[in-house]
């Protein structure tokens, strides 16, 4: 079932967050639901400008529409990834979106609380939910490259300045971690106290952290045995998102580590089966080792096991 974000926010804040994982196609969205209906938890299911239109921004609704009645036990949101203003108009107006982010962060202050107020006057006027940022995380995101120098943690003056003024419902703070499989040369742990000076300020406020992947060495390693060349890089520490939550985080950012599966699993079996040419023996390895890493990262994020308890509160049968 389709749900709102602010319902899920209301059932996880300040006990666990919410997995947000970006899709592109079939056997992403089949591994999430066979991943989040495994371990029992909720999910928000992210859909990018770049995936909009990958193909065609309407073959992702006609599969996750799918996804609904195929697995009917599955509560989820339906979330526009970092979209610009006029993306978050045609999400808002399309009657599919659960809810949109505006990522203006990299404008001035005024000027983003300035976009950001026109798509939440115009999403919450449909009874849609709006995410913004502030702050600038480090990485590549749709083609945007922040190197690790330039990113800015968000100020929490400005990010109670931010809430107040727009009345939007969840923020995207920079508090250390950064998008894409190069993060960090070294490793960097979140910063803890900017997020709970945030919290002191916007107390009850879901807090949102993008850029959350791990990057595990491991599949690094396999990817680059198997032909690949993926430079050395630190990711996010998973073990570091239960205290985030305690903190507000309610919301949590997934893409590069469930590309890196994709990668992993398609070299590694062209490897192992190199007379094979036929795409369905790759594409069930993938929604398969897909699912285990979702399910995994479910437990990771506290959501696991929380399904039940969300669709008690939300009066889901
Ligand atoms: O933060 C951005 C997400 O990883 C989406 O990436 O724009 O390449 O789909 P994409
Ligand atoms: P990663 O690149 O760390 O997976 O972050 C994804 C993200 O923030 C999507 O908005
Ligand atoms: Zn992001």
């Amino acid at each position: 079932m389709i749900v709102t974000t602010k319902d899920l926010f209301k059932a996880a804040y300040g006990k666990y967050a919410i997995g947000a994982y970006n899709i592109n196609n079939l056997e992403q969205c089949m591994g999430l639901f066979r991943g989040c209906l495994a371990s029992q938890a909720p999910f928000i299911i992210q859909i990018s400008k770049g995936a909009r239109s990958y193909t065609n921004k309407l073959m992702l609704e006609g599969i996750i529409r799918s996804a609904e009645q195929v697995f009917p036990d599955a509560v989820f949101a339906v979330h526009l990834d970092h979209g610009d203003e006029e993306t978050c108009m045609d999400c808002i107006n399309s009657g599919f979106y659960s809810s949109v982010m505006i990522d203006a962060s990299s404008k001035p202050f005024e000027e983003n609380i300035a976009i950001t107020k026109r798509v939440v006057d115009a999403a919450h006027a449909k009874g849609l939910v709006v995410e913004a940022e502030l702050g600038q995380l480090g990485g590549v995101e749709e083609h945007v490259k922040v190197n690790e120098a330039d990113a800015k943690l968000t100020d929490p003056a400005q990010a109670e300045e931010f809430v107040k003024r727009t009345k939007v419902d969840s923020l995207a703070c920079a508090i250390g971690t950064s998008h894409g499989a190069f993060k960090f040369t070294g490793s960097q742990g979140l910063h803890f106290d900017v997020l709970e000076e945030i919290q002191k300020r916007l107390p009850g406020f879901p807090l949102v952290m993008h850029g959350s992947s791990s990057v595990p060495e491991d599949e690094v390693r396999r990817i680059n045995i198997a032909g690949g060349r993926l430079k050395d890089a630190k990711g996010v520490n998973a073990d570091e998102f239960k205290r985030a939550a305690t903190l507000g985080v309610t919301k949590i950012n997934i893409d590069t580590d469930g590309r890196l599966v994709w990668c992993r699993v398609h070299r590694e079996h062209f490897i192992l089966h190199p007379e094979n040419f036929d795409l369905r023996p790759p594409g069930k390895e993938f929604m398969t080792a897909y699912a285990d890493f979702i399910a995994a990262k479910n437990e990771k994020l506290g959501s696991a096991g929380q399904l039940g308890a969300v669709k008690a509160a939300m009066g889901i049968r």
